[in-house]
């Protein structure tokens, strides 16, 4: 019995010792130390041993269970301790890394630099002016008769405050030209001798319309230039340039008559269709698709700005950056509501 107990403990100990899992490990304390394992099966044989042998044998035979359960004990916090780590440090560096999210500005936002960018490249000046604004600026300067029906044209949101005596109804402003003859007194004031404006106004504006192509608050960008000597060519070779820098080298402008209070002669532009070339398809129709009014700026604009309009003339135009953005080519928006709606699937498509 002695014999079977130092083999056991001989055999059991190195590989206990090799053990490279829990699951070996288990299957080895089974093997030794279980119920029906090596160690339980020579305890049975203590019946046989002589009466003054026995205390030595359970001495021996406790010594000997005690070792192999200390050595399962330290292989078994060995290995956990090791699958911890290697759970902890197991890194292929060679695997690609995990892209952090990142956002990007909104496509209005990236418009509007964009429109800027172009415009500054052959010396427009990008200003600001009120989006809380006087009906002077945005309709009396510009030409528009008191109780004029083609006010109505801008559904304008009024502001609840008293009316000024010189500067009538406060307003939410409807469109940036109400930036033009401010941008002539700051000109008169700086020089009133040397009249040399290039002015790019883009900002918020405000109509009472909501449905998928307007929303209320919607962005307007205006170029406005007066000097000596300036005239419908000029409105026409910007228009071109301005066309040709954001929609593409490929696409034309057009000016057709129309009328505004505030230019004369007044046009409508239009842009040649990027799909057809003006030919005409399903998406534009007649080859041509509008972009917004322009003209040359009337004389009564300018007296109002205090701009001696025998010797200086103007050419000015306005357009929805919405509708810029919408028909340039590859990005079409169902309903103009969404860019303003702060959802994400719409959102992160751009
Ligand atoms: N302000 C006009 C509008 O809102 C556009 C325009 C600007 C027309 C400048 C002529 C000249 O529709």
């Amino acid at each position: 019995m002695e014999k079977k107990l130092i083999n056991i403990k001989n055999t059991a100990l190195p590989m206990i010792l090799d053990a490279q899992t829990i699951e070996e490990l288990e299957e080895l304390r089974i093997q030794f130390l279980g119920k029906s394992g090596s160690l339980s099966n020579v305890m049975k044989e203590i019946k046989t041993v002589p009466t003054d042998e026995k205390p030595l044998m359970g001495l021996l035979l406790n010594e000997v269970k005690e070792i192999l359960e200390t050595a399962l004990k330290n292989k078994q916090h060995e290995l956990t301790q090791k699958n911890g780590r290697e759970k902890h440090y197991k890194i292929d560096i060679t695997e690609p890394g995990i892209k952090p999210l990142l956002g990007h500005l909104n496509l209005m936002t990236e418009a509007i630099s964009e429109i800027t960018h172009i415009f500054e490249k052959i010396g427009f000046n990008r200003v600001r002016y009120p989006e809380v604004e006087w009906d002077w600026y945005a309709f009396e300067s510009l030409n528009f008769p008191e109780n004029h029906p083609a006010r109505d044209d801008w559904e304008t949101f009024f502001i609840n405050a008293d009316p000024d005596k010189k500067m009538g109804a406060m307003l939410l402003t409807p469109h940036t030209s109400s930036g033009q003859v401010r941008e002539m007194q700051k000109h008169i004031k700086k020089n009133k001798d040397e009249i040399d404006i290039k002015m790019l106004n883009i900002a918020k504006c405000y109509r009472r319309q909501s449905d998928v192509s307007h929303t209320p608050m919607f962005h307007q960008f205006e170029g406005l230039v007066v000097g000596k000597n300036i005239a419908i060519t000029h409105l026409k070779g910007t228009l071109d340039y301005f066309v040709k820098s954001y929609f593409g080298e490929n696409r034309l402008a057009r000016i057709r008559p129309y009328h505004f209070q505030f230019t004369e002669p007044s046009f409508e532009v239009d842009v040649s269709c990027g799909i057809c070339d003006a030919k005409g398809c399903r998406l534009c129709k007649a080859g041509w698709l509008e972009m917004g009014g322009a003209g040359m700026v009337h004389p009564n604009v300018l007296k109002a700005g205090g701009i001696d309009p025998r010797i200086y003339t103007g050419l000015a135009f306005g357009w929805g950056v919405e509708r810029v953005l919408m028909m340039k080519e590859g990005i079409e928006i169902d309903d103009l509501r969404l860019l303003y709606s702060n959802k994400l699937e719409f959102l992160e498509q751009f």
